[in-house]
């Protein structure tokens, strides 16, 4: 180690639109946890795991596309990605996530399977390495813990 700096590989932690209102957006559905709760739970788990995380949030697709990227320049370790309704339309993150040679998980706090017919398909699962969904934020846990044996 020089400098102080971490040899750990990173995971990135990336969450789409209106994921930045967790805790207050229909909590019945999505949980009482906030995004920052979420962050905080992952980075005491990371420590354990020998794993650094980065967890971001834009409520902007091309943001999600540019960080895809970025974790694959920086050869992060995985990435764990909630696209929020951005699963269910965008070609751009299908696209990306397929032009990357890091495995994503596909994470949602609710069972997007149980809810309206618009949020069965997703365009992010044919292309994750897996999904976790219908854990509340316990899913973004189940994902880290995953993302280490990789
Ligand atoms: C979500 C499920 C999506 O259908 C929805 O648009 C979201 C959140 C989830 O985490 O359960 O924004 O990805």
């Amino acid at each position: 180690m020089s400098e102080g700096k971490s040899t750990n590989k990173t995971v990135f932690v990336l969450n789409g639109p209106n994921l930045n209102l967790l805790g207050i957006r229909e909590p019945e559905i999505y949980g009482a946890d906030t995004l920052d709760d979420i962050a905080g739970q992952l980075e005491d788990q990371s420590h354990g795991l020998g794993l650094d995380v980065d967890i971001r949030q834009s409520n902007h697709e091309g943001h999600l596309v540019d960080w895809l990227h970025e974790a694959a320049a920086d050869e992060a370790q995985a990435v764990i990605l909630n696209a929020g309704a951005l699963t269910h339309t965008s070609i751009a993150l299908h696209d990306a996530i397929k032009a990357i040679d890091v495995p994503v998980i596909e994470v949602h706090l609710s069972n997007p399977a149980a809810r309206e017919e618009f949020r069965h398909k997703s365009l992010i699962a044919p292309v994750a390495k897996g999904t976790i969904c219908g854990f509340g934020a316990l899913g973004y846990q189940l994902a880290l813990d995953a993302a280490q044996k990789f």
